[in-house]
């Protein structure tokens, strides 16, 4: 053997070593140098390479290919190489046109996305042969309509999506024969109104529909007519300002509605006067200026209502989470509680609302006290965040009374840090103090002060309690003490005067006494007499000559203090006897005269007793 012989030997064999070697990327040999090939899990990506064409010598057995961001404008017969494919992304390519039966050897496809694109008509032949095509994405292209039968070859389908054309036209048949259809996207098209007729088809099996951004404007009864496994409508930023009673009648299984975006002002009869099973519904930013009570009584299963950007919302009524119309009816809540209602306690029967989110409503500044009552039990998230709200009166509400919250907003509201936000702060520092926040005391976020200035941009929670203002925060025992020594003065007061009377009646006792005693002396004789039933003995008596004079007791006018005092005229004297009975008068001889008039003080009062003197 040569040396040359050798060499050439194991050139060979390092030729051999190198083959033996590079025998897997020998399989490589078929996948572009753009492109990323996993053979064991045969798949193969060539996304955002510019390609031009779908690449042809790629393992055919590949099941899954990325031919996303690239240049292709059109399929040809290049994909039918690839029998065995069950996922393929074409989105966001250049194509004008799926072609005609190109996918018919892709019979085991399952997914197929044609997203961003610029497909500007389809025909029923495209799709012919994807008889195991579950998902079509057909978003992001030119679609102006949809026409009868057009994917009567995809009898598997469950989810087609059709959002971000222009499409305007739905035949009534276009979409026959996809009996296994859950979710159809059609927002983001030019829709004036609900496809109702083309969606009869799909009754048995729709159970997502997305009529988002397009132009619908009414929602007449049986718009949704048979769709009874429907669970989501998204109708969202449309022109709706109609809804008409029955236009969600017989949705049955209804789930979540997405009416936000809207034009609506009006009362819902479709959620007043029927039932609905619905548990999400978003009516944001729509033109209710104030949203009155039982407004949404038909929806007793309602757990997440989001009620926020509304430009006009003004006020909303405490009642607006009600189901019932007290003695009305119309509501399955209503007749168990209507008998209860006319007793004393009325049991008020509210939407189960868990999640309820109302913000970024500008004008709205008053939020009812009654607003969250009976809500309180089921509330776990709360959001009022963005509103313009100075203060928030929850009236009785303390934290506690929020067994299950576990989240509360009221960021970006110019709220005033005084008293009434006293609620707020223990709640804030009840969430401070348990360090197992977890449990019990809810996430209270970003509560910052508007006002008073010198709180202005501070969050409540570094203010201590008597920033807040809360010095009468004990209004009750203060208003009693404030009653009870008022009383006590006006007692004192009362004793005062009546001790002052007092005296005053025993200073001048004791005067008469002394004019009495005065007056004994030069009297001729001392008649007395008992005084009966306030008519004098001496009456009785018959009067001759008619004589009138009058004593006085006080002290200008009385004859023995003023000196005009009449010889012979006397003094009534008076006793004040315990039982008040009998009064005991002394009374000199009088000059003739016919009659008398006594004055004497009895009790404290002044009576005066004519007399007359035989
Ligand atoms: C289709 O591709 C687009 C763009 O890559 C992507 O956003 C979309 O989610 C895909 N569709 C499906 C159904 O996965
Ligand atoms: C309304 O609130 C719900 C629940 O938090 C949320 O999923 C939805 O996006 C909100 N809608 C708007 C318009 O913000
Ligand atoms: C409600 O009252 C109206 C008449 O007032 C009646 O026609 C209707 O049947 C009542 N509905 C229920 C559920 O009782
Ligand atoms: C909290 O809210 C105020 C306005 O109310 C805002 O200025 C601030 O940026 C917010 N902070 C956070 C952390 O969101
Ligand atoms: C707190 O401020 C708000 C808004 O200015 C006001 O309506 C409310 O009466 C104040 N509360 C107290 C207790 O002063
Ligand atoms: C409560 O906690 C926050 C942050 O966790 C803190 O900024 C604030 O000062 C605390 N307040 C009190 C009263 O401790």
């Amino acid at each position: 053997m040569s040396l040359d012989q050798s060499w050439s030997a194991a050139r060979w064999l390092a030729v051999a070593v190198v083959v033996l070697v590079a025998s897997p990327t020998a399989v490589q040999t078929f996948c572009p140098s753009m492109c990323q090939c996993d053979d064991s899990l045969l798949e193969a990506s060539c996304s955002g390479s510019r390609l031009d064409s779908v690449p042809i010598l790629l393992n055919p057995s590949l099941r899954t290919l990325h031919l996303a961001h690239n240049r292709i404008a059109s399929l040809r017969q290049s994909v039918s190489f690839y029998g065995e494919l069950r996922s393929l992304d074409l989105s966001h390519n250049v194509l004008h046109s799926l072609g005609l039966l190109h996918f018919q050897p892709l019979g085991q496809l399952e997914w197929l996305n044609v997203s961003n694109n610029l497909v500007s008509s389809l025909e029923m032949e495209s799709f012919a042969g994807l008889s195991s095509l579950t998902a079509l994405d057909l978003s992001a292209n030119r679609l102006t309509r949809l026409t009868d039968d057009l994917f009567a070859e995809l009898p598997s389908l469950v989810t087609l999506i059709l959002s971000g054309n222009k499409i305007q036209t739905v035949a009534a048949g276009a979409f026959d024969s996809l009996r296994k259809l859950h979710t159809l996207r059609l927002e983001d098209n030019n829709l004036g109104h609900v496809p109702s007729t083309a969606l009869v088809p799909l009754a048995a099996s729709l159970r997502s529909l997305y009529l988002s951004k397009n132009l619908i404007e009414t929602l007449e009864d049986g718009s949704f007519r048979h769709l009874a496994r429907l669970r989501f409508l998204g109708l969202n930023d449309n022109a709706i300002d109609r809804v008409d009673p029955l236009a969600f009648d017989t949705l049955v299984s209804l789930d979540a509605l997405d009416l936000s975006f809207n034009r609506l002002d009006g009362v819902i009869e479709a959620f007043t006067a029927s039932i609905s099973p619905m548990t999400h519904l978003d009516l944001s930013g729509n033109m209710w200026r104030q949203l009155p009570a039982n407004f949404l009584s038909g929806l007793p299963r309602l757990q997440t209502l989001n009620i926020s950007y509304m430009e006009y919302l003004r006020s909303v009524d405490p009642a607006v989470f009600h189901l019932s119309k007290p003695g009305g009816n119309g509501s399955v809540s209503l007749s168990a509680t209507s008998t209860s209602a006319t007793s004393s306690v009325v049991v008020v029967k509210v939407l189960p609302i868990a999640n309820l989110v109302m913000t970024n409503n500008a004008l709205w500044n008053h939020l009812p006290s009654g607003l969250f009552h009976g809500l309180d039990a089921h509330l776990v998230r709360l959001d009022l965040s963005g509103n313009a709200f100075e203060t928030l009166d929850m009236g009785r509400h303390h934290s506690t009374d929020w067994p299950h919250l576990n989240y509360l907003s009221v960021a970006y509201n110019p709220l005033q840090c005084n008293c009434s936000l006293l609620w707020l702060w223990n709640m804030l520092q009840q969430r401070n103090h348990s360090s197992a926040a977890v449990n019990g005391s809810p996430v209270v976020v970003n509560v910052t002060c508007s006002g008073p200035p010198p709180y202005s941009g501070l969050p409540l929670s570094s203010l201590n309690q008597s920033d807040l203002f809360c010095s009468l925060a004990l209004p009750v025992s203060i208003i009693v003490l404030l009653v009870i020594s008022w009383l006590v003065l006006v007692a004192g007061l009362v004793v005062l005067v009546i001790y002052w009377r007092r005296r005053r009646n025993a200073r001048r006792e004791s005067r008469l006494m002394i004019i009495k005693s005065s007056h004994h002396q030069y009297h001729h004789r001392d008649h007395s007499f008992q005084h009966h039933n306030g008519t004098s003995p001496i009456l009785g008596g018959g009067g001759g000559v008619k004589h009138q004079q009058q004593y006085r007791m006080d002290s200008n006018n009385s004859p023995a203090l003023s000196g005009h005092h009449h010889v012979g005229a006397t003094i009534p004297q008076y006793y004040q006897h315990q039982n008040n009975l009998h009064h005991h008068f002394q009374q000199a001889q009088l000059v003739p005269s016919a009659r008398d008039e006594y004055t004497y003080h009895c009790a404290g009062t002044i009576k005066r007793i004519p007399v007359t003197v035989v």
